[in-house]
């Protein structure tokens, strides 16, 4: 069918999710009920309250997203959840509110690969004369990965980079927490990095071979530095540094990690476009590139050699119309619904 409305769900970490998506751009509905202001106290996120919010919020966002759609069940041609990677009781929420009401709706159900959704946010709100083209190099950033994927083609993926310690993501949120900054880190250190000077700190770049990442040095370097910035010994406990520092060096680490991030990313993609020249597309994908220092770099570095794609920033971040965009591009290529009774999930990334 290439005419599809897909009701799509996204539960996979702290983001209640349903929206309704037209042949994968169009976007009908798009809701997300934000657990942040929950997790905040806490500094991260939760699992069981994750997994309790959703509960709690699964069904009202679900219709809210119908009737925002002005649609009724009738004009829903498929449902799609996302069902791996992801917090094991997130992921539950959502997918067996999606196989109860493919079972309760009668409607076929696609289970979708969070990652594969990021990606295909640069094709939502961009007709087919604007999409990406292949072959494609996307750069997907976000709390759980960091990986460069190349694509020849719709649903086909080839990690080409990947991060041998944590994501990014994560780093931002541990560099925030340092530096006395709420969660989620990447927000508020884009915030801090405002008023920073991004040469105050130089920060080591990792020297990691290939197309790989490495980014836990980078995080005890920022620690190491902060600690003889305040002439503190290394065995200073993180949490005591925060109230040591002036509101100015805060941005100015703020300010100077995101920029050593930005390197990092600039000199990865120079390397990846070399050895990939035929690369038409350039797409940047997951949470972390909705940080704007990141974009800018990347865009005046590259602009003239590929295209570049950066999600609208309310696509960056988890949603559903990215999970409903990249179902229906799966499904053109090929992808057969999965059995409602029988659909499992998977906390940890299976191949996609
Ligand atoms: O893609 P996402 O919403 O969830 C995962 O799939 O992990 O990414 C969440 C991550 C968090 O680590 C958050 O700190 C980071 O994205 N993030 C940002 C920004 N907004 C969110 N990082 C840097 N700059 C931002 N503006
Ligand atoms: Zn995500």
């Amino acid at each position: 069918m290439n005419r599809m409305n897909i009701l799509a769900i996204e539960t996979s970490c702290d983001e209640t999710a349903c929206a309704i998506v037209k042949n994968g751009t169009e976007i009908l509905s798009n809701v997300v009920n934000s657990q942040i202001d929950i997790h905040k106290i806490y500094g991260g996120v939760v699992p069981e309250i994750a997994a309790r919010s959703h509960i709690e919020a699964i069904m009202p966002v679900v219709e809210k997203a119908i009737l925002d759609s002005k649609l009724t069940w009738e004009k829903i041609d498929a449902i799609a959840v996302t069902h791996t990677p992801g917090l094991l009781g997130s992921l539950l929420v959502g997918t067996l509110t999606a196989r109860t009401l493919a079972i309760l709706h009668n409607k076929p159900l696609y289970a979708i690969h969070h990652l594969k959704s990021h990606i295909y946010a640069n094709w939502l709100e961009n007709p087919k004369t604007d999409a990406p083209q292949f072959p494609l190099l996307a750069l997907v950033i976000s709390g759980g990965h960091t990986q460069i994927i190349k694509m020849n083609h719709h649903n086909d993926f080839h990690i080409i980079g990947s991060t041998r310690d944590d994501a990014v993501g994560e780093v931002f949120d541990k560099v925030a927490k340092i530096l006395g900054l709420p969660y989620p880190g990447g927000p508020s250190i884009t915030q801090a990095a405002l008023n920073g000077d991004p040469t105050r700190y130089q920060l080591p770049i990792p020297q990691v071979d290939n197309l790989d990442f490495s980014f836990s040095g980078l995080k005890t370097a920022v620690l190491r530095r902060i600690q003889k910035e305040l002439n503190l010994p290394i065995s200073t406990p993180s949490f005591e540094l925060k109230d040591k520092l002036t509101e100015q060096q805060v941005n100015d680490f703020a300010a100077s990690f995101q920029s050593t991030v930005s390197t990092i990313f600039v000199k990865k993609l120079s390397k990846a476009l070399v050895e990939n020249p035929s690369t038409q597309s350039l797409i940047l994908a997951g949470g972390v590139s909705a940080n704007q220092n990141l974009k800018e770099n990347i865009q005046n570095t590259f602009n003239k050699q590929v295209k570049v794609y950066v999600p609208n920033p309310k696509f960056s971040t988890d949603n559903a119309a990215m999970v409903a965009s990249a179902a229906y591009f799966s499904i053109q290529s090929g992808q057969k619904p999965t059995d409602p009774y029988s659909l499992d999930i998977s906390p940890r990334s299976v191949i996609f």
